[in-house]
């Protein structure tokens, strides 16, 4: 059973809060989405396997543990994914980096690709899709069978602010992918964004509107 988890870390919980205010400035959304990535890449990456090497310290030998099992791969999907990249990246410097290019459509909400790059060896990763809004999941959907298409077999969602109409969406197209998030809000209104929400994540990432 694929699992479904809320960090509401404290720390997570205060930067949210700021996040989420209107008032705040871009240059500090842009940290905050940053800040709060890093610490939910601790939480998602918590099952990843390990094994027991010897590491000689100046005064003994210690048996310590390093990351073992798959490489990994960063996905962001663009635009207002990339906005995690950074942070994940500063924890996992080894992980290769996708990108998917997904638009909402305004009308339909349907997602529209407009670009797909990723490693060449993605079936072979554990990929940490990220995406800071799941909404009516249809993004995080079809980014994952994209993923799937191109036989990757072990894939991680992570979205800041979540919501019940998206993640049954993902459960129910991919019910074995985990999903961590670190809000899960109320509803969806009649245009499609989440409730409370933030608003929307690539024009308050990028500045646009
Ligand atoms: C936002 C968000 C997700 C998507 C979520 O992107 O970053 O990708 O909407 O909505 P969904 O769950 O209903 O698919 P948007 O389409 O606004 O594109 P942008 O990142 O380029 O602004
Ligand atoms: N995309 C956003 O950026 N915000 C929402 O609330 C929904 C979709």
């Amino acid at each position: 059973m694929a699992i479904v988890k809320v960090i509401n870390h404290p720390l997570i919980q205060h930067k949210l809060a700021i996040l989420r205010n209107k008032k705040t400035s871009v240059k500090e959304f842009r940290e905050l989405i940053g800040e709060i990535s890093g610490l939910m890449c601790y939480e998602a990456t918590r099952n990843l396997p390990t094994r027991e090497v010897e590491v000689q310290t100046p005064v003994a030998m210690a048996k310590c543990r390093v990351l073992a099992g798959k490489k990994l791969a960063i996905v962001p999907i663009l635009r207002a994914g990339l906005g995690m990249v950074d942070a994940m990246v500063d924890l996992i410097p080894s992980a290769k980096i996708g990108h998917i290019g997904l638009y909402r459509d305004p009308e339909t909400h349907k997602p529209v690709e407009y670009y797909c790059k990723l490693p060449e060896d993605i079936e072979n990763r554990q990929v940490f899709v990220v995406d800071p809004m799941l909404a009516t999941g249809g993004s995080a959907v079809a980014a994952i069978d994209f993923l799937k298409a191109r036989g990757c077999k072990h894939i991680i969602m992570m979205n800041i602010i979540g919501c019940p109409e998206g993640v049954k969406a993902v459960q129910e197209a991919h019910p074995d992918v985990d999903i961590y998030m670190a809000a899960c809000d109320e509803k969806l209104n009649e245009h499609a964004y989440i409730i409370p929400g933030l608003g929307d994540a690539g024009d308050r990432i990028f500045g646009t509107k």
